[in-house]
């Protein structure tokens, strides 16, 4: 089967990337679903301030900017968005119920031969597939955050899925110019958020036990380790309750060394989520 129309179900920090990835460089029809106007809106300016970003450096012309933008389709309607669909990727909070919801209702509405996909960062594949009535076609499909930028992408087996889901989707991600690794079982954090989680959260008991400020953990690693942006800096990037909820899952799941710090928990329950409430370990009001 030949994917020609995507759906991107949320159009939050990771949906509305996903879809600009698969229009701009996959050259895919995406309809770009989300479950209120304001948020849709808010999706599509996040893209318009992307390609502005990217005309500007001169990455891309004027005209690729607006055939991107026809390539999507903002749509309210869950039925509409899924329809017509080839693939489906579920971007929708992190939360299982409301994800194993979605993707139930959705598998009642889309094409029996649609295959779908979640961009979860830590649910387990197997239990997210368990919603549908086609665990083979289904699988996991992790971007990272910015999805514009970022060139790498796990592909996630669930327990049921198909050698020839897993190939469809090596070959989409790399129509989007990514460059995907295949993780061969469903396991909490996969590749990336299994090494990475636990650092942030080691940066974060870092300042816990008063060993150092957020500013210095953060210059060691990025001076010491060439990380782009230090770890304390990512986590605000990210989202403190993104990184509690990961951390909570590995160590449900893996185990309990990876409790995340007591900070960590702290921090998210005064609201101090990051860059999306506007302050973390930094302040980004300004
Ligand atoms: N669209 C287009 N361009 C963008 C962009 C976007 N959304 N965001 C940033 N850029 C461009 C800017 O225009 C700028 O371009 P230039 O250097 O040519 O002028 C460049 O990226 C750098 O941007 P900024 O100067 O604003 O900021 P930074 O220098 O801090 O770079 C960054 C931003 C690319 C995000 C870089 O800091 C970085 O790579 N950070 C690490 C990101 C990372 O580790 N991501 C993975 C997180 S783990 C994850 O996502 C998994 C999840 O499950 C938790």
């Amino acid at each position: 089967m030949e994917v020609r129309k995507i759906a991107v179900l949320g159009a939050g920090l990771m949906g509305h990337g996903i879809a600009q990835v698969a229009a701009q460089v996959g050259k895919f029809n995406v309809n770009l679903r989300d479950i209120n106007q304001e948020f849709l809106d808010h999706g599509m300016s996040m893209i318009k301030t992307s390609l502005q970003r990217f005309l500007k450096k001169g990455v891309i012309t004027q005209k690729e900017v607006d055939e991107t933008l026809k390539r999507i389709h903002p749509i309210l309607d869950l039925k509409e968005a899924v329809s017509d669909a080839d693939l489906i990727i579920e971007a929708v909070p992190e939360n299982v119920k409301l994800k194993k919801s979605v993707l139930s209702e959705v598998d009642g509405l889309a094409k029996p031969d649609a295959y779908l996909a979640s961009n979860t960062s830590s649910i387990s594949i197997t239990l997210l597939a368990s919603a549908t009535s086609r665990p083979e076609k289904f699988c996991g499909l992790h971007f990272f955050n910015p999805p514009q930028l970022m060139k790498l992408i796990e592909i996630i087996r669930g327990a049921k899925t198909s050698d020839e889901t897993i190939s469809l989707l090596v070959d989409v991600t790399k129509k989007m110019a990514k460059d995907p690794v295949v993780v061969k079982k469903d396991c909490a954090g996969f590749i990336v958020n299994r090494i990475l989680v636990p650092a942030l959260n080691e940066a974060i008991s870092l300042v816990w036990e008063g060993i150092a400020e957020p500013e210095d953990v953060d210059k060691a690693i990025r001076l010491g380790l060439n990380w782009p942006m230090g770890p304390l800096k990512l986590v605000d990037y990210l989202g403190l309750d993104t990184t509690l909820s990961i951390a909570e899952v590995l160590r449900d799941n893996l185990d309990p060394k990876y409790r995340p710090s007591p900070l960590l928990r702290q921090m998210v329950r005064a609201g101090l989520l990051g860059r999306k409430t506007g302050k973390g370990f930094y302040d980004w009001t300004k």
